[in-house]
């Protein structure tokens, strides 16, 4: 008999579903789409109920189309989108949509925050008051629609609904629940004190758990519905990032990892919560019971599939990389800043907006196709910046998602970043992370990174080549310079928007 795990990656714009053997091969894998409702300009909205639905299916066609036996699958684990807030009401019905990670609306409410707490802050949660965050969503949701808050009695993040809905039981585990910012990161307990400052019942956040604990099985109601034995295990699962990380095997202080999904994440392993950071990085709890720092560039694949839409749609994805590539270093000229729905790190401004600086005549399509890959690049170099100022010793870089699936992407990093940069085998991204937490939940291994040891090995490492570190250190200097200078220009843009409800 065979025996699987499936990892969950419940992502922003679809679920990806991976039925996984006791050895890490992927034996089967199923994803299906669900849409992004952006009502109004920095609004970020899904239904609950398309995720279940979403995941529903992939589940059904692991099953029917890929003869995967619902008797095989022995458990089952999740990564999850962070930040998204899910407010159910007292029969645990969801009360209104999710307002996710890259929505922006909450400037005030985190103004608020800061006014209130400020460096406090920092210390408690490890991090700064930022839109994405839960906590700021919460307040925006008191302040705006009170009838809806009246009527919530529980607050859950994206995964943590996906797996009450698969086994009827409310919880949060703890990588994610740093990410609402209302968990005091250095003794790992929701914040009593959040809680009475801010008027947030304690009794709205759920049970805390850990990413491989066993939460329960699967009800007889999903079972029926999804085709799993009542018999599958379920685990906690964890946040999207701390599941890339895991499914990167990264695991050990020092090791970095770049993540460029819908985001894009520079992520460093970390030993314990320190505010070294004060706050100008996330601070996270890791799978293991660690912690990982974090700097996030809100539109990284965003930018990328943003452009496609736009301007490329009768090419293939494949084509108009390979046209970025024909052009040169710093795209004949061309500089982009991936700011299109505002960013997060370092400048945590929800009102700048992106730009192309240096559009000329001579350039081509794929030069504008490469100015957005290399500003996606250079946004992550402010990240490393970061790093290298509060000298941490970094040997190389792993890199995931987007950026790891072409060898000219890879490159590029290597050379933006001056480090070696590593490409995994059959890289899952967090869908791996979210098998491995069920793998060690059902024993499999003796620990989460004895797992990811089993599971994640290392392909290729790509060197810097010093030519190209040189020429893309001049370029990168000017990137630097977009930011401060084109910002009034954003946010008089953002007036004019506002003023004429565009
Ligand atoms: C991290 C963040 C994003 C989401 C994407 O803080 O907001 O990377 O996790 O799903």
């Amino acid at each position: 008999m065979s025996e699987y795990v499936l990892g969950i990656d419940l992502g922003t714009s679809a679920v990806k579903v991976s039925a996984v053997d006791r050895q890490g091969k992927i034996a089967a894998q199923e994803s299906f789409d669900y849409p992004l409702h952006q009502p109004q300009t920095g609004y970020s909205e899904q239904n609950p109920n398309d995720w279940v639905m979403s995941t529903t299916v992939a589940i059904v066609r692991l099953i029917l189309n890929d003869h995967i036996n619902a008797a095989d699958i022995q458990g089952v684990s999740y990564s999850g989108q962070m930040h998204g807030l899910v407010l159910l009401d007292k029969d645990n019905q969801v009360l209104r949509p999710a307002i996710l990670w890259n929505d922006t609306r909450t400037t005030k409410q985190c103004q608020e925050i800061e006014e209130k707490l400020g460096k406090r802050f920092v210390e408690i949660t490890g991090n700064r008051p930022l839109e994405g965050f839960t906590l700021p969503k919460l307040l925006w949701v008191k302040e705006n629609e009170p009838d809806i808050w009246e009527k919530a009695t529980t607050c859950l993040l994206p995964k943590d609904y996906l797996r009450y809905r698969m086994t009827g039981k409310l919880g949060i585990d703890y990588t994610d629940a740093t990410g609402t910012t209302l968990l005091d990161i250095n003794i790992n307990q929701w914040s009593k004190e959040l809680c009475e400052q801010f008027e947030i019942p304690e009794a709205m956040l759920p049970e805390l758990i850990k990413s491989d604990e066993l939460v329960g099985n699967v009800t007889k109601e999903y079972a029926e519905f999804s085709g799993l034995s009542t018999a599958t295990k379920v685990f906690g699962g964890a946040a999207d990032n701390a599941a890339g990380a895991l499914g990167a095997g990264i695991t050990k202080p020092g090791q970095l990892l770049s993540s460029i999904g819908t985001s894009g994440v520079l992520l460093k392993y970390e030993e314990a919560p320190k505010t070294k950071y004060a706050g100008q990085l996330q601070m996270e709890d890791h799978p293991d019971g660690k912690y990982y720092s974090m700097g996030v560039t809100l539109a990284a694949g965003y930018s990328l599939s943003w452009f496609k839409k736009t301007f490329c749609q009768d090419q293939t994805f494949n084509e108009m990389t390979k046209a970025a590539e024909q052009s040169s270093i710093g795209a004949n000229g061309l500089i982009f800043t991936p700011y299109i729905v505002g960013e997060r790190t370092p400048y945590a401004d929800a009102n700048i907006r992106g730009s192309f600086i240096g559009v000329d005549a001579k350039q081509e399509r794929g030069d504008f196709a490469r100015a957005v890959m290399e500003g996606i690049v250079f946004s992550f170099a402010d990240l490393l910046s970061i790093y290298r100022k509060n000298n941490a010793q970094i040997k190389e870089i792993v890199s995931i998602g987007g950026g790891a699936k072409s060898d000219f992407w890879l490159q590029m990093q290597a050379d933006i970043f001056n480090l070696p940069v590593v490409k995994l085998q059959n890289e899952q991204g967090p869908g791996m992370g979210a098998a491995i937490l069920a793998a060690t939940g059902l024993g499999w291994y003796a620990s989460i990174a004895e797992a990811a040891d089993a599971f994640v090995d290392q392909e290729q490492r790509y060197l810097p080549k010093a030519e190209n570190v040189a020429k893309y250190a001049k370029v990168y200097a000017i990137y630097q310079q977009v930011y401060e200078q084109t910002k009034g220009l954003s946010y008089k843009l953002q007036d004019y928007k506002e003023a004429n409800n565009i």
